[in-house]
């Protein structure tokens, strides 16, 4: 199958190259190479897939490459509350315009398929378990560019297919690594100085590997799966506390340092169910978390990462590089207005 990876350079959507590619795919990724510093995107990618660079907001790029693509995988925008609310016109045309331009360039192209990157962080905080049909309740910036995205895609697209992937927060190894999602950055910092530092230990967060990520998406492309699907298991809802300690037990020495009992700034609680996921891709999700924290930490203790406290590793902290660097920025065109205007008043009428 002919795939675009629409932010493909970066920590998921590395992974997703490797993998698609492998099974036989014919792969093209679109990436600005945002967070990267002179890294060179022929390193971090397979060899048989191209590297286009450019803009996901460029209207005319999204048309060029969507010529006989079989299928279009959004990937890009910004991750994350902190980082989102940094400048939210620019969060909110990466993260909503840029999804729309593309889903334009698709349907203009005849593409068949169209897969949406999004978050469990929809969800949230709720009570109970969530689903997918479980109305969504955005905290911030970031939750409410994936709602109101997954919620206008379908009239954009016409006939072109959607799938929302809400994942879990992703562990693990990639070929462009992140350290700052909870996993990641426990186990990274715990390998460099031996410490833990733990606050909000009872909030929950449901996990998913960087690796069954890459081949949920090869079995949502292969089986043509649409709607919307949260990614993970139902395994592996963890508790801040339980992350911590896992950690600790693969990394050998740590110790965890408690602070207060809970991250004001970060308020999201929710125990998701992966049963649809289950069902339709069975053991997709199978990789545990002490799997991924053990990756993680063995790149700090062998050496491949001498410096996991490098802004690069951080999209929040790379973002205000890659900002103050020029590398990214608003850009306010026609599209980015139209979408920008229509985001705002769909969030005030919601
Ligand atoms: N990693 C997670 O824990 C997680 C969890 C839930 C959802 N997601 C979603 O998955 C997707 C991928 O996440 P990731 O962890 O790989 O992020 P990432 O930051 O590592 O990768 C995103 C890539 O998109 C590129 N990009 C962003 N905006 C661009 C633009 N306008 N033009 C060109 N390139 C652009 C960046 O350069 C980067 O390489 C995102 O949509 C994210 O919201 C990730």
């Amino acid at each position: 199958m002919r795939v675009v990876l629409l932010g493909g350079a970066g920590y998921l959507g590395t992974a997703a190259s490797h993998h698609l590619t492998a099974l036989g795919h014919d792969v093209t990724v679109v990436d600005g190479l945002i967070y990267h510093r002179g890294d060179d995107p022929a390193a971090l990618l397979p060899r048989t897939a191209r590297f286009v660079h450019g803009d996901l907001r460029d209207a005319d790029l999204l048309a060029r490459v969507s010529t006989d693509a079989e299928a279009i995988v959004h990937l890009g925008g910004i991750v994350g509350e902190p980082a989102s609310q940094l400048d939210e016109q620019l969060a909110v045309e990466l993260n909503y315009a840029s999804p729309m331009i593309a889903a334009e360039a698709a349907a203009g192209a005849g593409v068949g398929h169209y897969v949406f990157f999004s978050s469990c962080s929809v969800y949230g905080l709720h009570e109970g378990t969530v689903n997918e049909d479980t109305a969504p309740n955005p905290l911030g910036i970031y939750a409410r560019t994936k709602v109101l995205a997954e919620r206008r895609l379908p009239e954009v697209l016409g006939g072109t297919a959607l799938t929302s992937l809400r994942l879990a927060t992703v562990h693990g190894a990639s070929p462009r690594q992140r350290l700052d999602s909870v996993v990641n950055k426990m186990a990274s910092h715990a390998a460099s100085t031996g410490r833990i530092p733990l606050n909000g230990g009872a909030q929950r967060r449901p996990l998913v590997h960087v690796g069954d990520v890459a081949r949920v998406l090869a079995g949502v492309l292969e089986q043509r799966l649409t709607g919307a699907w949260n990614v993970g298991s139902d395994e592996e809802n963890h508790t801040i506390g339980d992350i911590a300690a896992t950690v600790a037990d693969v990394v050998p020495g740590a110790v965890i340092d408690r602070g207060p009992e809970r991250d004001e700034a970060d308020a999201r609680d929710y125990r998701v169910s992966f049963a649809s996921l289950q069902r339709a891709l069975p053991g997709t999700c199978s990789t545990p978390l002490k799997d991924g924290a053990r990756e993680v930490a063995d790149l700090v203790l062998t050496g491949a990462i001498t410096n996991p406290g490098q802004a690069q590793y951080d999209n929040h902290r790379g973002l205000i590089a890659a900002v103050t660097s020029g590398r990214v920025g608003r850009l306010a065109t026609a599209e980015c207005r139209r979408y920008g205007t229509e985001y705002t008043s769909a969030w005030k009428a919601s």
